[in-house]
């Protein structure tokens, strides 16, 4: 069984301040995700875990200074550097978190392993989380900014590994953690969202030419993927790692 967990940013840190971390919600993400990493059923071995974590107050905040994103580039150096930096002190932060909770949690950075190229395919360490699974441990990788053929480097985005590595590892379940509890309809969660039309029905607009990003474009990345997927907030966290059904069921 292998299961992919995105912490979204705007769960692990406080999206107003900077360089902040949200550590009572961390500290809770980090417990629920140690215990499913550890308990006896499945065994361990039997139990694969990827956990992936947006950028929230650090990764943005230094990408929008330096004008990156998913399709603006750079080749300042300096730039490429502080988003990155930036990352990996979240990185730290989330992977000390998980450790200190009994998680054999170890730090995969997307700069040194990944990058974009030809028509914009994306190559990610498949080979190394594989490795790092297969003995055990739980590979935490986070949002980042990759060399981008072309265009110097761009923003990756937590969510388009979720999804690129859903499909590499052919995982069972994803499950997406946001700071809402799913796809909301006039407040109320959506239970399943299986076409795009569903999609457009509940969120307005056309969710095949959204290109912002936001639940739309989420959602869109998600029905992609072979496994169902699962939108839910840290309430849901626990019900998701147990094999549950929290929030809006993807697909
Ligand atoms: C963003 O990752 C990473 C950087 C800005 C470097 P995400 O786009 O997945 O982050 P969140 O979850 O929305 O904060």
């Amino acid at each position: 069984m292998t299961t992919i967990l995105k912490l979204g940013g705007s769960v692990l840190t406080e999206k107003d301040r900077p360089e902040t971390v949200d550590e009572s919600n961390l500290r809770r993400a980090a417990t629920a995700v140690a215990r499913a990493a550890t308990v006896a059923e499945p065994a361990p071995e039997e139990n694969d875990l990827v956990v992936v974590h947006g950028g929230g107050s650090f990764g943005h905040h230094h990408a929008a200074e330096h004008g990156v994103t998913t399709t603006d580039g750079t080749r300042d150096p300096g730039a490429v550097r502080a988003i990155h930096d930036a990352m990996k002190r979240l990185n730290g932060a989330v992977v000390a978190a998980l450790a200190d909770a009994g998680c054999p949690a170890l730090p995969v950075h997307p700069l040194s392993a990944a990058h974009r190229h030809g028509e914009g395919e994306l190559t990610l360490p498949v080979a190394v989380v594989q490795s790092m699974l297969g003995e055990g441990f739980v590979p935490v990788l986070h949002g980042d900014v990759v060399v981008h053929e072309d265009l110097g480097a761009t923003i990756l985005s937590g969510d388009e590994i979720v999804v690129a590595l859903g499909s590499a590892l052919d995982a069972d379940r994803v499950g997406v953690c946001s700071a809402v509890p799913g796809v909301l309809d006039d407040g109320d969660v959506v239970a399943r969202v299986e076409s795009l039309g569903d999609v457009e029905a509940v969120l307005g607009g056309s969710a095949a030419t959204d290109v912002t990003g936001g639940m739309a474009a989420k959602v869109r990345e998600l029905l992609a993927l072979n496994a169902p997927a699962y939108i839910f907030d840290l309430e849901g966290l626990p019900a998701f790692l147990d094999g549950e059904e929290p929030g809006t069921r993807i697909g």
